[in-house]
């Protein structure tokens, strides 16, 4: 990797700029091949600013090239630096090439799947505790976009921090309590199959539940039953509990079985249910601490304005003294820190409950709880029109088998997938990739249009052309290995492709450290996507067959080494998970089938 590089970069700009070392190092980048080939690494303009050498104002001009020339100048390169040059961007530096192509490429062949995850831009980061609270269903009522969104962020964060080493709690808060329960047991004497129940829970609560607020509306009485059967539920009634677990039970059951089609997983499901008691005592500890007011209509709320004006505050008891989502929250944050004294808690939940995690981590700081500070709510988008067959999205499992059948019609028009053993798992993979690469192209604060058609082109930047350049990756390292021979001279990758390979490969920990610092899946996706454009262009242009042995064995190596194919076998990875090499070998062949080479 490169931060031998870094290092030894920053030390020399800490010399000519008399500033500290490891305020520099984390800025030196390796340069983005597609842009400059001035020299392989820049350490851009904020730095010098940030540090003081340059005044604040240079970034949009001023004489601020003068002034980082005379730097440059100041710079005496000392290997394996040998050349420092200055432009608009910053400071460029050349290093000795083969140097660091030898490195690249060892370390490549040394860390494997590895790769990237031990680099000095995140030491800081390393030893959390981090719990990650994603995807967190209703049970009975629809999984929407949002809750796919957060359930794809969500193992996105998870799976990064589990990658750099940190320990990870990922946490599904279930709806798993309120009055839609006593709804869904008057429902189920009413409309419920038991047989039904056994075989898909999730749809069949969901029709019982559709089919109970219909009847409710007609009927005062049922809701006046399910609000009573609600009573005996938070009243530890026999029955009634016995009847709501075996719902849960079967719900989480079949949740964990959907989830696990999308590579993702869970350490517990603790919903809200398990929070109903301990809600009491958030109340009366607000009490206790003179923090609990009461209105005029009878609700306990707590004033979070700064002038106590009432400006600003929170409801945390209706009038009958039952608490609320808000309460639940609290006693739950109470509860997983003392339970695991995080570092870092992220609720990865849409942008609509903004104002309640804001409610949330001020009451918790009125509290006394300091720890508040280290919760974030991650928010995210919208996503419009995500349809399927059966229409508006209700089910987790629609979705999945929508993006699987669509694209086994469009691999179906390629006359080679006939050949093809397994071809519903690849469409399967295929089309999830194409799902979690159309949802992570954006900022995920933006919302975006969904769009079937798009998500699967299997040209452009889509999840389809990954697994396509993954699939000619394995193929081609079947055929030629992994190993980079001892003997083999770096100095002979000369190719302008293979240089800019190389140095995206390179820069991965930099991918992975914007990742992290800003928890934006876009910035692994594009640098995939960039590097799937370069192992393109590489594949046209360095010739293996019929090249002396000398050159084909590099060659093929330097970009078989580290491909999309590694960064989706690394646990880290957002866009594809472990699903074993017999999935990757299959769709492999699916995708050599279903995309002649030479329509690249
Ligand atoms: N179940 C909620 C919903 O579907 C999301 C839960 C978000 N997490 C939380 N700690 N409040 O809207």
């Amino acid at each position: 990797m490169a931060c031998h590089f870094r290092r030894a970069i920053a030390g020399l700009i800490s010399k000519a700029a008399r500033v500290p070392e490891e305020k520099i190092a984390p800025w030196v980048q390796v340069t983005n091949p597609k842009i400059s080939s001035a020299g392989e690494f820049l350490l851009p303009i904020k730095p010098f600013i940030d540090c003081g050498v340059l005044p604040p104002d240079s970034a949009k001009g001023g004489n601020t090239q003068d002034s980082l020339a005379n730097l440059t100048n100041k710079i005496s390169c000392q290997y394996p630096v040998v050349k420092a040059v200055s432009n608009k961007n910053g400071i460029q530096f050349s290093v000795d090439r083969a140097l660091l192509i030898k490195n690249v490429l060892t370390k490549v062949q040394e860390d494997r799947e590895q790769y990237g995850r031990h680099s000095d831009l995140f030491v800081e980061r390393k030893g959390e505790k981090v719990i990650v609270e994603y995807s967190s269903p209703n049970i009975a009522k629809p999984f929407h976009a949002g809750h796919l969104r957060s359930t794809i962020i969500g193992n996105f964060i998870a799976k990064l921090h589990h990658a750099l080493g940190n320990k990870v709690v990922r946490i599904n808060y279930l709806g798993d309590w309120g009055v839609q329960f006593g709804l869904l047991a008057v429902g189920f004497q009413l409309f419920g199959s038991e047989e039904a129940l056994q075989r898909n829970p999730i749809q069949h609560l969901f029709e019982v539940y559709v089919k109970v607020n219909q009847a409710a509306e007609e009927n005062e009485d049922v809701h006046r039953q399910a609000r009573e059967v609600f009573r005996l539920l938070e009243h530890g009634d026999q029955t009634a509990l016995s009847l709501w677990t075996r719902f849960r039970d079967l719900s989480v059951e079949e949740y964990s079985r959907i989830y696990k089609r999308l590579g993702v997983q869970f350490d517990e499901y603790s919903g809200e249910s398990m929070y109903s008691d301990r809600s009491q005592q958030v109340i009366s500890q607000l009490q206790e601490a003179g923090l609990l007011q009461t209105t005029e209509r009878g609700t306990g709320v707590v004033d979070l304005s700064e002038d106590n004006s009432m400006s600003f505050y929170t409801t945390v008891t209706r009038s009958d003294g039952t608490s609320l989502y808000v309460t639940r929250d609290i006693a739950a944050a109470v509860d997983r820190y003392e339970r695991c004294r995080f570092d870092k808690m992220y609720y990865v939940v849409d942008k609509s409950q903004e104002d309640h995690f804001s409610q949330l981590f001020k009451t918790l700081k009125k509290m006394g709880h300091t720890w508040a500070d280290k919760c974030q709510h991650v928010k995210f988008g919208r996503v419009q029109g995500m349809k399927t067959r059966r229409g508006e999205v209700v089910l987790l499992e629609d979705i999945l088998n929508e993006a699987q059948r669509q694209m086994l019609d469009n691999m179906q028009q390629a006359a080679t997938t006939k050949y093809m053993d397994n071809p519903e798992e690849v469409a399967e993979t295929v089309g999830i990739t194409a799902v979690l690469a159309q949802d992570f192209r954006g900022k995920i604060q933006s919302d975006y249009k969904f769009d079937w058609n798009r998500a699967l082109q299997s040209k452009g930047d889509t999840g389809v052309f990954l697994q396509y350049t993954h699939a000619r990756l394995c193929s081609l390292e079947r055929e030629s290995g992994m190993s980079v021979p001892d003997s083999c001279d770096p100095a002979l990758l000369q190719e302008r492709q293979a240089l800019q390979l190389l140095l995206q490969i390179a820069g991965f920990d930099q991918a992975v450290h914007k990742a992290l610092t800003d928890l934006e899946p876009r910035h692994i996706l594009s640098y995939t996507l960039q590097l799937s454009h370069l192992v393109a262009a590489a594949h046209r242009s360095l010739k293996v067959k019929g090249s002396p042995k000398y050159v084909a064995e590099v060659s093929p190596s330097a970009f078989v080494q580290f491909s999309p194919c590694d960064i989706s076998q690394w646990d880290g990875s957002p866009l594809y998970d472990t699903c074993g090499q017999d999935v990757m070998l299959a769709n492999e062949k699916a995708l050599l089938c279903m995309t002649p080479l030479d329509r690249m």
